[in-house]
């Protein structure tokens, strides 16, 4: 199914050329054990394509030198370049200021950082923070660091068999104890899309402040922080076809304002004394030390590209590449979906009864297929499921139906090998 967010009005087709996109990407004409790659593990870390490569080639060869403090003309362009990306990625998010994004190296690290920043300051004993059964790791470990630092508890929003969040749950367990609610936008291993904008409105009749984490987000679905008026959005470059060491946290301003930086160094103050430490202006206080400045250059080149090939055309090519493999995977005896909500994202978590996830992973790969075999940093959702993992496929618009195609008759060939 189309997600909604991306349908286009009046349901007409969109055009989208996959063998022109697929050119851009060097990596998908590499053989692997003697057969063509059908790299099927976007979810896990997205290809990058010949503009982003060329972007960091050209910054190496023509600006390298550190940021915001050399004199010197390279300098200059280093800076210029990196100061370029985060403006990108404020018109990517619609975020009104650029000033809002701080660069950070994924989506891990912005969590962390609101945890440690804003919420290791403004919670205390008794608040409560609410996480969904759904959350990759690194949207439950830093809550559970700060919980344990500030006395605050967390409480877990359950999913139904399809993997959907009980929203009805969900809005029991809000309340004025509420102070912070941080919940992925979509699920990284069953590819659900949460109705993220109805639960940041809601989360906020308590008073509560929202973070969404857009890692699996942002390389599918558009996005528009003003409109969902979330409160922190974080995601990673390197899923997004930038590359890894690349990304940022959206905050509104006010929040960021009123947050002190968790880490200190260089590039984050105003002026220094050993009495008193004044600290820069947003975004360089929650920015300390030297950035990834090639990979955030890399970054801006990715949104760039994004932007270049329709993000529209590319979502819903993207959603037509899901319910084909759906629909193939899951017509083969023997296998079973995990994760079947009816609005989900480029994602295929499968079991296959009898066979463990790894051998699946083991012989697709001796074909050339490259899938995720694991928890995928979710074990509360393998949990849930009652599997000690998944294999998963993960799609890209670079992606075809042709590939889908070898990746169920592997399956087909898996089940024939273990029967
Ligand atoms: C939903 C989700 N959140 C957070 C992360 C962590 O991203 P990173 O390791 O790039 O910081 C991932 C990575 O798989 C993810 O899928």
């Amino acid at each position: 199914m189309i997600p909604a967010a991306v349908r286009q009005s009046g349901g007409q087709a969109v055009a989208f050329d996959v063998a022109k996109v697929r050119a851009d990407f060097p990596i998908l004409s590499e053989i692997v054990h003697g057969k063509p790659l059908v790299y099927l593990d976007s979810a896990n870390t997205s290809q990058k394509p010949l503009s982003v490569i060329k972007a960091m080639d050209d910054y190496y060869r023509h600006a390298n030198a550190n940021i915001h403090r050399a004199t010197h003309l390279l300098s200059e362009r280093a800076t210029g370049l990196y100061e370029g990306a985060r403006k990108k990625a404020a018109a990517f998010l619609n975020a009104a200021d650029p000033h809002t994004i701080v660069l950070t190296k994924g989506t891990t690290d912005g969590i962390n950082l609101v945890a440690q920043s804003y919420g290791r300051t403004y919670l205390t004993s008794g608040d409560e923070i609410v996480l969904s059964w759904l959350e990759h790791h690194s949207n439950i470990v830093p809550w559970q660091i700060v919980a344990q630092q500030t006395g605050a508890t967390i409480k877990v929003v359950p999913i139904n068999d399809a993997g959907e969040l009980d929203l009805e749950e969900y809005r029991r367990l809000l309340s004025p104890r509420t102070k912070i609610v941080a919940v992925g936008h979509v699920s990284n291993a069953l590819g659900t899309i949460n109705p993220v904008k109805q639960m940041i409105a809601q989360a906020h009749t308590v008073g509560a402040v929202v973070l969404v984490d857009g890692a699996q987000a942002a390389p599918h679905l558009p996005i528009d922080v003003q409109d969902l008026d979330c409160d922190f959005y974080a995601f990673s470059g390197h899923k997004m076809y930038a590359p890894t060491g690349s990304g940022i946290i959206y905050g509104k301003a006010e929040l960021l304002e009123k947050m002190d930086p968790f880490q200190g160094g260089g590039d984050m103050i105003k002026s220094v004394t050993f009495e008193k430490t004044v600290y820069a202006e947003l975004p360089n206080k929650l920015e300390a030390g030297t950035p990834a400045i090639a990979s955030q250059i890399g970054l801006g080149a990715a949104i760039d590209y994004l932007n270049s090939i329709g993000r529209e055309a590319a979502a819903v090519y993207e959603a037509e590449l899901l319910r084909y493999a759906t629909e193939r995977v899951s017509a083969i005896e023997g296998v079973r979906i995990i994760g079947t909500a009816r609005n989900k994202a480029s994602v295929l978590s499968f079991v296959i009864d009898d066979i463990h996830p790894h051998d699946i992973g083991t012989i697709l790969d001796q074909e050339g297929i490259a899938v995720r075999a694991g928890h995928h940093c979710a074990q509360p959702v393998m949990q849930r499921f009652n599997v000690p993992a998944t294999a998963r496929a993960s799609f890209a618009f670079y992606n075809t139906k042709e590939e889908v195609d070898v990746l169920a008759r592997t399956i087909e060939r898996v089940i024939e090998i273990f029967s």
